[in-house]
């Protein structure tokens, strides 16, 4: 079997390189470990900043996503029992964010690709990279017990932060750099309307929590709790008590409604340099991973992809590698600034153990700075909105 683009991975970094190549008339075959309905019902992201909105509209994706979104120009901050709003619109020349969950942008995605007769294949075992050296790197896999070998110009490593794709490559090559937090986020799904027309994200003495949503009728809500916390010592009520604690402020009510998913995410920061090594790119979750405070995960794939199908569109046109073999250089720009981001947001936001007191009022007064200084909101209303697309 022979492509131009083996994929490794139909999450949203896969996929949407898949998409992306299709529509400049490269063709690629796209493996996945899990099935179909596994990848689409997945619960993980919810936010898409305006890059990702901008991109997958111009791709044909945005229609749905359009008629089904919600545009948000802004957040709110609170902390000591008080809110206070960060006005994207204003501070950001009209820019927004979308919440539309990753769920759905994958089903537009799949829908997408195996309506224009793109291959994904689902329940691929036994993935594995070879002859990552040569001009024609390979995929390994098995379906349905038989095992198949798919010869490609180039590979792209899609499998999320688990996957195998990123240990593929021979030691001494990669660099990783990482920082674990000492909590984890608790998040549930609850068929209730949003108490909030925008995502509250609130500072309290007993731990960060978060107020987010998938739609009109269904609340994405998080708390704060030790990496080590075991879901079942979280009853439902448990859950609601802390929630309403937290997230308290003047003339305001958090909504109830049944909780149907739970779950315990861990936090970390981990990127590898470079992302690429001979016609092998890493993408997505593969290459890194920020704490989900600023809301980025997702959209740092969706511009890994946007560079890395730019850079194999003009080796197919000219016959050049420019682009391709600036691959990481331009990514890690963004990627370390979303870093920054993403960590700051997390140390401003979270309780941290060992705080004797300092840390708090340290804290206190960086929110009270964001939240009074035209400055200060505004970075971070440019950061949550998207830095600009990357210029290559
Ligand atoms: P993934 O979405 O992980 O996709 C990788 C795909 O590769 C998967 O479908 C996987 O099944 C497949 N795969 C793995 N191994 C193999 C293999 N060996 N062979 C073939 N296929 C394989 N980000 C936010 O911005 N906000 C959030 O609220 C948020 N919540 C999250 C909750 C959880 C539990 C997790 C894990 C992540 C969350 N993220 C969040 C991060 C965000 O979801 C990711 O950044 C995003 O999914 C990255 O997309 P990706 O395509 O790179 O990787
Ligand atoms: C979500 O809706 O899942 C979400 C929103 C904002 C974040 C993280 C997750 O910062």
């Amino acid at each position: 079997m022979r492509t131009q683009v083996g994929i490794v991975g139909a999450g949203p970094a896969g996929l949407l390189l898949s998409h992306l190549l299709y529509l400049r008339g490269i063709e690629s075959v796209v493996l996945e470990a899990r099935t179909r309905d596994y990848v689409q019902e997945r619960v993980r992201a919810g936010v898409l900043d305006q890059n990702t909105v901008d991109l997958l509209a111009e791709t044909g994706l945005g229609e749905r996503m359009k008629r089904e979104g919600m545009v948000h120009y802004g957040i709110d901050l609170r902390f000591r029992g008080h809110g206070h709003r960060i006005d994207f619109h204003e501070l950001t020349k009209g820019r927004s964010i979308t919440i539309y969950s990753q769920a759905e942008v994958v089903k537009d995605l799949i829908d997408a690709r195996l309506a224009a007769g793109g291959k994904v294949i689902f329940e691929a075992r036994d993935v594995s990279i070879h002859n990552l050296e040569g001009p024609q790197p390979s995929i390994r896999f098995r379906v349905n017990g038989e095992t198949t070998d798919l010869s490609c110009d180039f590979v792209a490593g899609c499998d999320g932060f688990h996957g195998i794709c990123r240990t593929s490559v021979p030691n001494g090559i990669l660099i990783a750099y990482e920082q674990t937090y000492p909590f984890a986020w608790l998040g549930i799904l609850a068929q209730a309307p949003p108490s909030s027309q925008e995502l509250v994200y609130s500072y309290h003495d007993r731990g960060f929590a978060l107020l987010s949503m998938r739609t009109q009728q269904l609340s994405r809500l998080y708390l704060q709790c030790s990496p080590d916390e075991l879901i079942e010592n979280w009853s439902n009520d448990r859950i609601w008590q802390e929630l309403h604690t937290r997230l308290a402020c003047t003339d305001w009510k958090l909504t109830e409604g049944p909780i149907v998913q739970k779950g315990i995410t861990g936090m970390r920061s981990f990127v590898v340099e470079p992302m690429q090594f001979g016609r092998f790119f890493l993408a997505g979750d593969a290459a890194h991973i920020v704490p989900p405070t600023g809301a980025k995960g997702l959209n740092l794939a969706v511009a890994d992809v946007r560079v890395l199908a730019g850079g194999i569109a003009e080796y197919y046109c000219s016959g050049r590698n420019g682009l391709l073999d600036r691959y990481s250089e331009v990514c890690l720009r963004r990627i370390w600034k979303v870093q920054r981001f993403s960590s700051w947001m997390t140390s401003v936001l979270h309780r941290f153990n060992s705080d004797s007191g300092f840390e708090k009022k340290r804290q206190l007064a960086e929110l009270d700075y964001v939240t009074s200084s035209r400055a200060a909101s505004q970075c971070l209303a440019e950061n949550y909105v998207g830095l600009p697309p990357d210029q290559y």
